[in-house]
């Protein structure tokens, strides 16, 4: 693999794959990353990088829906490996507004296959990256497996699963060289603050409410980003074509004690004194429509086979997050001037 197409790679774990990727993972050839820039990409994340791996990155502004323009990236870039992160990924906002989710996760995931398979001769490997949020709910005791049905609830959840589904076919039908990766929650740096993790943290900064939807008893597993960036990459390089790898963090907490847990540990890291508990914040809201009860990922396949187990525990990876968002308050300024605080408070009434 030489030229590595990126997809959404301005996004959270996307860009958090490329630092991890030309800093670490010991690839020599170039990314390109192309990426929509929605209020969900952010290049700042990359800031420098270029600058940093001189001819190894390129980025190209580019819908990944629009045939013409991601053929010329195949065609000058001479993409031999593609590895697809861009989607639309919040499931709130495919409840509101289900058209995008539909657009990219399912004809733009199309449109690459397309052209992965017109250039079948140079393509080494086309890695889809999904969610265990394909599964469903599962009830207490059990865990997804790669055999699990696929069982989505969500918009979000069935346009990823729609799109996993094209990546199989396209290996069956057209053999191409292709690898799907279902992954639980990820959290980190550079997370926009719409998902629960970051929004808690940067809430309790300023001392705002702290929503928790429903009776906060919703179980969700948590992965640190650089865990789920690391289990990628052993995929792209060892894993079967044809497979699907569940990735999971061993890691189940009800999203009421994830909120607890941020509470208590900022207040250690920052103390706050004469000021009320953070915990007192907490806010009880409307419950999301068809609200997953719980995820579980069981990632022995994985373990087994390619010898990946995650390396942060929940404590020390929120701990992490938790600095990072302190030590980067640029960042956080920057991202928070746009829109996305008065599309929350509107959604829930705080
Ligand atoms: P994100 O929303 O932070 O980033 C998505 C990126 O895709 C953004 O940079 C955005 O600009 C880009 N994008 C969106 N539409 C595009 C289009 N039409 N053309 C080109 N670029 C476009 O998402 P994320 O949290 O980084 O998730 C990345 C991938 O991982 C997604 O496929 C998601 O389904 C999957 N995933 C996420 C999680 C999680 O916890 N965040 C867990 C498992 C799997
Ligand atoms: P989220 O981070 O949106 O990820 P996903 O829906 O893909 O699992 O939400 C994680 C859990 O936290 C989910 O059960 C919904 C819940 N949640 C809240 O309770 N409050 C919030 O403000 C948000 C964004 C999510």
């Amino acid at each position: 693999m030489k030229n590595m197409l990126v997809t959404g790679g301005c996004g959270f774990i996307g860009s958090n794959f490329i630092h991890y990727i030309l800093s670490e993972s010991g690839y020599k050839g170039r990314i390109i990353n192309v990426d929509k820039l929605t209020y969900a990409g952010n290049p700042e994340n990359l800031a420098g990088i270029d600058k940093k791996f001189p001819g190894r990155y390129c980025f190209v502004k580019a819908d990944i829906c629009d045939r013409q323009a991601m053929e010329m990236v195949f065609e000058k870039h001479q993409i031999d490996s593609v590895c697809h992160f861009a989607a639309e990924s919040h499931v709130d906002r495919s409840i509101v507004e289900p058209d995008a989710f539909i657009k990219t996760n399912i004809t733009g995931t199309f449109n690459l296959l397309e052209l992965a398979r017109s250039h079948k001769d140079k393509i080494l490997l086309f890695h889809h990256i999904s969610t265990d949020e394909v599964y469903g709910s599962i009830s207490d005791g059990s865990c997804f497996t790669e055999d699990t049905p696929y069982h989505p609830n969500s918009p979000y959840s069935a346009s990823k699963a729609a799109s996993d589904h094209l990546v199989r076919a396209y290996g069956t039908t057209y053999g191409l060289p292709v690898t799907i990766s279902n992954c639980s929650n990820n959290y980190g740096p550079y997370q926009f603050p719409e998902k629960l993790i970051p929004l808690i943290i940067l809430n309790a900064f300023e001392e705002k409410a702290l929503p928790v939807y429903g009776d906060g008893l919703n179980i969700r597993d948590w992965l640190y980003v650089t865990d789920h960036c690391k289990a990628i990459w052993l995929i792209m390089q060892n894993g079967k074509r044809g497979e699907t790898y569940n990735i999971g963090g061993d890691c189940e907490m009800r999203n009421i004690d994830v909120v607890k847990m941020i509470c208590d540990l900022i207040e250690k890291i920052m103390p706050r004194p004469n000021h009320p508990h953070l915990q007192e914040l907490i806010t009880f809201v409307k419950d999301r429509p068809g609200h997953d009860l719980r995820y579980a990922i069981d990632f022995s396949k994985l373990q087994t086979e390619l010898g990946w187990v995650p390396a942060e525990s929940f404590e020390t990876g929120i701990k992490k997050t938790i600095k990072w968002y302190i030590d980067n308050k640029n960042w956080v300024d920057r991202v928070k001037s746009g829109k996305y605080m008065s599309w929350i408070k509107q959604q829930y009434d705080l």
